[in-house]
């Protein structure tokens, strides 16, 4: 694969931009690697030097649907023409939220902002206005965003006073999360988790037996708000949000990612008895109005319910881990695949561990299908039989060229 054009590309970006490519999608850039898009649709990907990927990482979450889906497009755009960010709200506001609030369980209000840290922050405003307390609890490993609370202690820009009000337990362990409610008894304003553990860099875990209503309890006990950060998984696993799957009722879920399919908007749900904390936060942005965005999430939700989409997403997930699965053992791999069957995430167990699975991811986007080595990957609705098909030869060709 021929990848001179975005390398190119990349060594120029890096003259006017710190680090070439910021953030997230940075971190995939390699010496080999495409770095730039010419154009995509429905599942798949052209980068700038004309090679064409079936993608696996579906912008790390927000396409769900497709790139450039009609519906959701034309719904966007019929908006913006009508007006996008103009001195009131629009109408489609109150739809969308009407919307939410019809499909989630639980939900009885909703707010919106952009990007699914707007959401989660704002999650926390209103349990600590609701409580009154200040500790935060997450999981070990958990994102829920890039601002400074949500950093790892230590990273670059972030102060250890930004992570003095947040308390970490182990993912699955409610004895953990049961000791530091009792050591911070009366002063944990909430406990935020996404629905499964979906961290980078190591297998995904679901939730164990009795985990999350063992949780709720707990929470609801100890007076601790309970937030789910719907911001990945949401409506890859169940469209009336994945605690809804788990069996669990969330005082707060946040949505993100999928819900516009690639527009920008982000979503925060609440239960009737935080709507009062939820009125008196003062949190928004310039941007949080956009109507087009907005006219773009209810399409996407409309479509997808009428898709079926998580469980067209589960079905094509399962197949897809599958037939990897086949593929490997057909070289004699161990190949691990994690979490829901829509956001798996791999691992080649065994001898060369993570160097080996690196070399083979490699070897598979060099050849056209785009997957990530340390992160969880992403299944739409517009991922086709051919594509599972393409990408089962690919990795069959990437073994046999890495045998060595
Ligand atoms: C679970 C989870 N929460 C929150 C976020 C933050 O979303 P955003 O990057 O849109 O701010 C992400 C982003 O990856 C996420 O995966």
């Amino acid at each position: 694969m021929d990848t001179t054009k975005s390398q190119a590309l990349y060594e120029r970006a890096k003259k006017v931009i710190p680090k070439g490519i910021h953030g997230h999608y940075g971190y995939a850039v390699t010496d080999a690697s495409p770095v730039f898009f010419e154009r995509a649709e429905g599942a798949h990907f052209t980068d700038i030097d004309g090679n064409d990927y079936v993608d696996w990482m579906c912008a790390y979450g927000p396409m769900i649907l497709g790139y450039n889906h009609p519906a959701v497009d034309g719904a966007a755009a019929k908006q913006m023409a009508a007006g996008n960010t103009v001195s009131l709200a629009s109408p489609v506001l109150v739809e969308l939220a009407e919307r939410l609030v019809d499909q989630i369980t639980g939900a009885d209000w909703a707010l919106f902002g952009k990007n699914g840290a707007d959401g989660t922050t704002l999650a926390v405003m209103v349990a600590r206005a609701a409580t009154g307390r200040k500790y935060v609890v997450k999981v070990d490993g958990g994102y829920h965003g890039a601002a400074a609370w949500m950093q790892t202690p230590g990273n670059p820009g972030s102060t250890p006073l930004d992570h003095e009000l947040v308390l970490s337990v182990p993912w699955n362990d409610t004895a953990a999360l049961q000791r530091v409610l009792d050591e911070h008894d009366g002063d944990v304003a909430c406990f935020i988790s996404s629905p499964y553990h979906h961290p980078v860099f190591v297998d995904n875990e679901l939730p164990a037996d009795g985990y999350w209503s063992a949780v709720e309890t707990m929470c609801r006990k100890a007076g601790v708000v309970l937030i789910v950060d719907d911001v990945r998984a949401g409506f890859r696993i169940d469209l009336r949000g994945s605690h809804t799957a788990y069996g669990f009722q969330p005082d707060l879920m946040c949505f993100g990612k999928a819900l516009g399919n690639g527009h920008p908007i982000a979503a925060l749900t609440g239960s009737d008895a935080l709507k009062s904390a939820a009125t008196d936060v003062f949190y928004t942005g310039t941007q949080f109005f956009n109507a087009g965005p907005m006219a773009a999430a209810v399409a996407t939700l409309d479509e997808l319910v009428a898709t079926d989409a998580a469980d067209r997403i589960t079905d094509l997930g399962e197949r897809l881990n599958a037939g990897l699965v086949d593929v490997a053992v057909s070289h004699g791999h161990d190949l691990r695949a994690t979490g829901v069957p829509g956001m798996p995430y791999y691992r080649i167990a065994g001898e060369g561990g993570a160097k080996f699975h690196a070399r083979w991811i490699a070897a598979c986007v060099e050849r056209g299908a785009y997957l990530l080595s340390y992160h969880n990957h992403f299944v739409s609705v517009a991922h086709t039989d051919e594509d599972l098909k393409r990408t089962w030869d690919i990795a069959d060709q990437a073994f046999t060229a890495i045998a060595d």
